[in-house]
């Protein structure tokens, strides 16, 4: 039986969309990799050559889930904060990546000195949050001045035939494939109704900028499927 808190809605109330991923937790990577036919892990790694993950970086990943994405900046060398407001995906996180630090933090209100970290970066998650321009504020506020925002999201394929084949997919393809894989299908529901509301890339570009990033460049992974966004706090 799905449970009452299965799925949020596009208001992205945080007490819901906590619970849904609480849910999700267990089988989260494994839906990743099928439902993105593997192209996840090669967004991973566009995101590690992004923000140049090396020893003597340090990162917050904001939205970090089971750590991931955390988990592949660190594998590089660089020292990486996993934060997440999910108990359900911390717990998940902690037991597949002990040597991670994981901190329950809210996107929207961090519990980090302001300039305490040289990258900041949220994938698949700033989508997900109930006040896109609060995160990207609260980011903001955390980075060194000169330091990098890196966002990684989905976004909307550029060439027409293939963003309409992509949206068969999400709305026929994904619900049987994570019907067969999970429990939680209303949250894949969600995930496809998020994915088709989120702004498309230049849009995004201008959200961040309207929260005080500069510099502003965004690079599209599988067509479109994904971007990402990379901006710099100013140097004052
Ligand atoms: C799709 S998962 C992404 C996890 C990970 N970054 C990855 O790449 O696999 C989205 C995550 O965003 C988290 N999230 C959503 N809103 C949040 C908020 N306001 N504060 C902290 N985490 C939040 C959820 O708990 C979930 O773990």
């Amino acid at each position: 039986m799905v449970p009452m808190n299965a799925r949020a809605t596009l208001a992205k109330k945080s007490a819901d969309v906590a619970s849904m991923f609480d849910e999700v937790a267990p089988r989260y990577d494994l839906l990743n990799d099928l439902t993105s036919l593997g192209q996840v892990r090669v967004w991973r790694e566009a995101a590690v050559q992004a923000i140049g993950a090396a020893p003597g970086l340090r990162v917050l990943d904001v939205a970090a889930g089971t750590g991931t994405s955390s988990a592949a900046y660190a594998a590089r060398g660089a020292s990486v904060v996993a934060s997440d407001f999910s108990e359900g995906m911390l717990a998940e996180g902690r037991r597949r990546h002990p040597d991670l630090e994981f901190v329950q933090a809210d996107a929207l209100n961090l519990p980090f000195e302001d300039a305490s970290f040289d990258v900041v970066t949220i994938s698949y998650g700033l989508r997900n949050v109930e006040d896109t321009r609060r995160a990207l504020e609260e980011m903001y506020r955390v980075v060194k001045p000169g330091g990098c925002l890196l966002v990684a999201e989905f976004s909307t394929p550029t060439f027409l035939p293939f963003a309409r084949l992509y949206r068969f997919y999400l709305a026929r393809v994904m619900p049987i494939l994570s019907s067969l894989f999970s429990s939680d299908e209303e949250a894949y529901d969600y995930l496809a109704e998020s994915i088709l509301a989120w702004p498309a890339q230049e849009e995004l570009a201008v959200l961040i900028q309207e929260a005080g990033w500069t510099r502003v460049e965004y690079r599209n992974l599988s067509g479109g499927i994904v971007a990402l966004h990379r901006a710099i706090r100013p140097e004052q």
